[in-house]
């Protein structure tokens, strides 16, 4: 579903065009559809309808209460990586016996936190972590539910800095030996073996890996059936890529049916992690020309949003369409988008076929999903304001930082 469209010459954000809140709003911007969001979660949903199954949204892709709100109140569960994530969804009014808990490097703090909410399942990603979770555990009087997150050994095919299910990267227990700590796991008094979790990277554009890792994770549940240790669920972690260019992510149905298919008849609930599928098409970052500057060797149009706004280009060299809100029928040129920010590498794309004013408004696209979420105050750039359209309304879910709140924790020495 695509609910950014041009309407009489200007692009909407559904009934909305997007002039009037930049008006309101003024720029750099995020813009979420809510009906993108909806569809979106719903569509991944319907894949497993009839089948035991649980949506953890990845609230790293996009940790805005407001978003958040929207998927609890669609029934969604969460995927959270820090105690900071775990009050965030209790604040946005997520359930927490929906809460799976990745990360390797989970506090003392953080465990205990979660024990006291009541989640749903710690995704345990090595062995020191199992003793602290059991220690943790026990100091509570608790017990803990936990999967450990297995490494397949997979090539997720993705951009090495969010590949992570090869036997280099730092996430979860080695396939070999995931057996054999099952095995202790089920001693252990304060924990309690819940799942298999696994997660093998992130903008995975192909199914084969999440099939290739599958498989490796069934034949696991199965080795631990036959040993007596009857596993509830398995956690098949998120990774389903987008189309920001011209890439064919697998569908969701595809996906839900193949990897039901591999399931069998097997009588486990399936969890989801999935982030940027459900919100990443769902945003676009609002920005102004400030300048255009032509210069021997290229153009630059200096837009008010940078690097500090939307990190994926500078980080990953990732593309993201850039499209004009109020197209101009006059030829246009090749330029570099560009932000203020004082590095080379502060673009947010390379060679763009655009006709430019300055002070036009440009619409960089795909921009929901680990956009705000991996933004700074870099250059002393306060924050973009986040706004929700909902048909022809518009709801601001994050005010525009000021300057004075950037440094208010700070003091000089006496
Ligand atoms: N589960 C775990 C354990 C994860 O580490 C991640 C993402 C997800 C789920 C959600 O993955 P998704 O469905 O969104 O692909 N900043 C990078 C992406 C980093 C992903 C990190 N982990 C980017 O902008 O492309």
């Amino acid at each position: 579903m695509n609910s950014f469209t041009l309407k009489n010459g200007e692009l909407h954000a559904e009934n909305i065009a997007l002039s009037k809140l930049v008006a309101e709003f003024c720029t750099p911007c995020y813009v979420y559809s809510k009906a993108v969001l909806e569809s979106a979660y719903e569509s991944f949903k319907a894949g497993f309808a009839g089948t035991d199954h649980l949506i953890c949204f990845a609230v790293k892709a996009n940790p805005n209460i407001g978003i958040l709100n929207l998927f609890a109140r669609l029934g969604a569960g969460f995927d959270i990586v820090s105690g900071g994530e775990l009050d965030r969804v209790l604040a946005a009014g997520g359930d927490p016996k929906k809460i799976v808990f990745s990360g390797v490097g989970k506090t003392e703090a953080e465990m205990r936190a979660a024990l006291e909410a009541g989640i749903f399942c710690f995704n345990v990603e090595s062995d020191a972590e199992l003793e602290r979770l059991n220690r943790v555990a026990a100091s509570l009087n608790k017990i803990a539910p936990v999967s450990l997150r297995v490494n397949p050994n997979v090539d997720a095919k993705t951009h090495p800095y969010i590949s992570t299910g090869l036997k280099n990267n730092k996430f979860g227990v080695a396939y070999e030996s995931a057996f054999a700590l099952y095995q202790h796991a089920a001693q252990l008094p304060n924990i309690e073996v819940h799942g298999v979790d696994c997660h093998i990277g992130s903008q995975l554009t192909e199914l084969s890996p999440f099939l290739d890792a599958f498989d490796r994770v069934l034949a696991l549940v199965d080795q631990l059936t036959e040993a007596g240790i009857h596993v509830k669920h398995i956690d098949a972690g998120g990774g389903i890529g987008i189309c920001y260019d011209d890439e064919t992510p697998p569908d969701f149905s595809v996906y839900a049916k193949a990897m039901l298919e591999k399931l069998g008849n097997r009588k486990v609930k399936l969890v989801f992690e999935p982030g940027r599928a459900l919100v990443g098409n769902a945003g676009l970052l609002l920005t102004k020309v400030e300048y255009l500057k032509e210069t021997e060797a290229k153009n630059f149009a200096i837009v008010d949003a940078a690097m500090n706004d939307l990190m994926r280009p500078a980080l990953y060299d990732a593309y993201h369409n850039i499209v004009p809100v109020k197209p101009r029928a006059t030829e246009g040129k090749v330029y570099e988008i560009v932000g203020p920010v004082c590095e080379s590498g502060d673009f947010l794309g390379h060679d763009r076929m655009l006709s430019l004013a300055e002070g036009d408004l440009l619409a960089i696209m795909s921009a929901g999903a680990y956009g705000m979420s991996m933004s700074s105050n870099y250059n002393t750039r306060p924050r973009a304001a986040e706004v929700m359209v909902d048909g022809d309304k518009a709801y601001l879910i994050r005010a525009r930082e000021t300057v004075a709140e950037l440094f208010a924790l700070e003091k000089r020495i006496p």
